[in-house]
């Protein structure tokens, strides 16, 4: 059996959750790798909808493992609502099948207070249009070296040492720099109390749980969030999150060898959405992105804000490819095309005065490409029931021909619909 890893090819919300959900159950465990509760993922099993934000998406599948790595960011209320909700619906969420690794950073309220701040003090075209869940901040104290770990919550007295600590700091920044009140760091310690004994239970060595799944025989299903130009590093910055999220990071975010990464996987949607600021270069702000928008329900799954719309971009996707070294890609909402006459796809970008195959990479210069356009025929037949590559219509399987060749990696799999049965592969 293969370990598989499963990552965003474009600006999030490609469609992993149910890729994920779908791919769970051939896995032993499925492990969250990096980002925190900025991630919406919807699995839609038998017609029934549910959102992750922070738990890995094979939770609904009785018996699997579910590991929360160092690499993710916690906010312990957003994790034991999640587990609540998953509990009423009758989801086993006990301790014995998920687990947080004992060196995942905590999301604490002044985190949200400084991402919420931060934010409106940008004006215009500067604002990142975060998702205010404190994953920044939580992030800049991980790398600071102040921040709070999912162990210390088992550790009341340094818990409360470190909460001083950090408002120290913030506290200036809250009252000079944001005119807000500043927090007060023993309330904060008291809030937490409660929270902090109910996620003690969770607490573990995830490098070992994962070591014991590959020892059992077992194999592993590393779930990305955000995409591939949302990464801190290789994304459109600053208009980016503020985690690792290229599939290397599989191995350093749960805390395993890079050795054990086989079939990596890029979810590509068929079209181009993203949420927040930054640049979009095949933006549409016409009819045909109205259609994507409305067709596609692309409304974001974490904050409920309408999906920006555009057509595929393949220098995105060839971008993404030499980043991740994918072995295959997983095309999603293809049958949101149907009906659109004809289909766009950019198969390159001219930039100052040159014709590039690549994303520049200077900051912002994304906002100054021009796409190059290819126009293929689009088809009216609609997709939901589609089972098999051969029932596609000839212009659906071309368009993912060209999909293939201009990014230079093989289509695995096909989804026309967000059940998890309305998959398929490649064939
Ligand atoms: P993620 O963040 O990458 O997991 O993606 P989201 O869950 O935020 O957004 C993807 C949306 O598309 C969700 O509403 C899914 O239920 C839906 N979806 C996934 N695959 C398909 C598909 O093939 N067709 C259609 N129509 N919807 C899909
Ligand atoms: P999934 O896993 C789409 C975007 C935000 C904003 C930028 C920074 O569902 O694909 P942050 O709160 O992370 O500091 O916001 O990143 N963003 C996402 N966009 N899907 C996501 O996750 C996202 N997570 C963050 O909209 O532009
Ligand atoms: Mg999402």
């Amino acid at each position: 059996m293969s370990n598989i890893v499963v990552f965003g090819s474009q600006w999030g919300d490609e469609g992993k959750g149910k890729i994920v959900d779908m791919l769970a159950q051939q896995s032993a465990a499925i492990v969250r790798f990096q980002g925190g509760n900025n991630a919406g993922h919807t699995l839609v099993v038998g017609g029934e909808k549910c959102v992750l934000h922070l738990i890995p998406s094979g939770i609904l599948h009785p018996g699997k493992i579910c590991l929360i790595g160092n690499g993710v960011v916690l906010d312990p209320a957003v994790f034991l609502s999640e587990i609540e909700t998953l509990a009423k619906k009758g989801v086993d969420v006990s301790p014995k099948r998920l687990m947080i690794s004992k060196k995942t950073h905590v999301i604490m309220p002044y985190h949200c207070a400084l991402d919420v701040a931060r934010e409106s003090s940008r004006s215009g075209g500067t604002k990142i249009g975060t998702t205010g869940r404190g994953i920044g901040p939580c992030y800049e104290d991980k790398v600071h070296r102040c921040g709070i770990r999912a162990a210390d919550l088992a550790d009341p007295e340094l818990l409360r040492k470190k909460i001083v600590h950090a408002l120290e700091e913030k506290n200036v920044l809250f009252k000079a720099l944001y005119g807000a009140e500043p927090l007060d760091p023993e309330k904060i310690f008291q809030d937490m109390l409660p929270l902090a004994e109910r996620i003690k239970p969770y607490l573990g060595d995830v490098s070992s749980a994962i070591q014991e799944v590959v020892a059992g025989g077992g194999s592993l299903l590393f779930e990305g969030a955000q995409g591939t130009h949302l990464d801190v590093d290789h994304g459109t910055y600053p208009f980016v999150t503020s985690s690792t999220t290229v599939s290397g990071n599989a191995a350093s975010g749960s805390g395993c060898s890079p050795r054990l990464l086989d079939r990596i996987i890029a979810i590509v949607k068929a079209y181009t959405t993203r949420v927040g600021g930054g640049p979009f270069p095949t933006e549409l702000f016409d009819a045909t992105g109205d259609y994507l928008q409305n067709h596609g329900g692309e409304f974001g799954a974490t904050t409920g804000r309408k999906r920006r719309c555009g057509w595929l971009d393949t220098v995105v996707l060839r971008e993404s490819a030499r980043l991740n070294g994918p072995t295959e890609l997983a095309v999603t909402k293809l049958d949101v095309l149907s009906g659109l006459p004809e289909i766009k796809l950019c198969a390159a970008y001219d930039y100052k005065g040159a014709r590039v195959l690549y994303p520049p990479q200077e900051e912002n210069a994304m906002a100054h490409v021009t796409p190059v356009y290819e126009t293929m025929p689009g088809w009216n037949e609609d997709l939901c029931g589609v089972t098999s590559w051969g029932d596609l219509p000839a212009n659906a399987r071309k368009y993912l021909e060209r999909m293939e060749e201009l990014s230079g990696v093989k289509v695995g799999l096909v989804s026309v619909g967000p059940d998890r049965t309305q998959t398929f592969p490649r064939g």
